[in-house]
């Protein structure tokens, strides 16, 4: 896992654009994975300002979200397709027919969910899945509990995340109960993981998460085993981190390595 701990919110973005727009542009990634929520509000932002500046292209980029509540048609303001119309696709050049969402009204959930798992493989498989991170470890709706090698289905989600939904909701009884994920064996199959989280309110996950152990009880923690995984996080997050200071002292120094190994290999010739 490697850990980039940045100072504010502002900074997180501005690495993970820079990820997704590297990523996209140099990797020719073409299939992301996207999560909704707070925590990656200001990147797609920062996404679609890029997009505004000419700096990445959307046309051949394929989507598949996380996850829907169950109950909630598309157009419905709080349904999670509608979240990302308005922070996202609505603004850049996707193209519809590309874009992949769980039905939060499906006829049948085994066949649905079953039917989402084919279609990401028929792409290729998700290139680069972004994540935020749950106050109970959460990824996706991956409950606490939740299979580590859980596929696409549906969730009962725990009090804590519906208290934490209860904000976009008018009433308490409106906000879903239940909702449909990509497994965390579906998002364990991508080929590398960005993971944001930002504020206070995640340090206990991010510790949990990175420096805990592997468990059903926080589903974070499986990334720890995953070979391409960036969490990305500020201060607040990772105010109870124990390693912080490796973490920092990693970033300052990763950069350095092949200018060293460039000036060794010198060394070693010239001798
Ligand atoms: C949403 C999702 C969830 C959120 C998590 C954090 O698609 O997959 O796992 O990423 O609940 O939510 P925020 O960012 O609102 O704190």
């Amino acid at each position: 896992m490697n850990v980039v701990i940045k100072a504010d919110p502002k900074a997180v973005t501005e690495f993970a654009c820079e990820m997704v727009r590297e990523r996209l542009a140099h990797d020719r990634y073409r299939v992301l994975g996207l999560p909704t929520g707070g925590t990656p509000v200001l990147l797609y932002q920062a996404l679609i300002a890029s997009y505004q500046r000419g700096e990445v292209d959307f046309a051949e980029v394929i989507t598949f979200n996380l996850d829907e509540y169950l109950g909630l048609e598309p157009t419905h303001p709080q349904s999670y397709r509608r979240f990302m119309e308005e922070n996202l696709f609505s603004h850049v050049n996707i193209r519809p027919e590309n874009i992949h969402f769980l039905s939060g009204l499906p006829d049948d959930i085994d066949e649905h969910c079953a039917d989402y798992e084919r279609k990401i493989v028929e792409a290729g498989g998700i290139n680069l899945q972004i994540l935020g991170l749950g106050r109970d470890g959460h990824i996706g709706f991956n409950e606490p509990t939740s299979s580590l090698r859980s596929r696409t289905r549906d969730k009962t989600l725990t009090k804590a995340t519906i208290e934490d939904n209860r904000r976009y909701f008018a009433r308490e009884e409106d906000v879903p109960r239940w909702a449909l994920t990509m497994g965390v064996g579906t998002i364990m199959d991508a080929h590398e993981i960005l993971l944001l989280a930002t504020g206070r309110n995640k340090a206990d996950a991010m510790k949990a998460m990175v420096e805990g152990p592997m468990t059903a009880m926080c589903p974070g923690s499986v990334l720890q085993v995953h070979p391409r995984v960036t969490v990305v996080c500020d201060e607040a997050a990772a105010a109870k981190l124990d390693h912080d200071a490796y973490y920092r002292w990693m970033e300052e120094n990763d950069y350095r390595m092949q200018g060293f190994l460039d000036e060794q290999r010198r060394r070693v010739e010239s001798n």
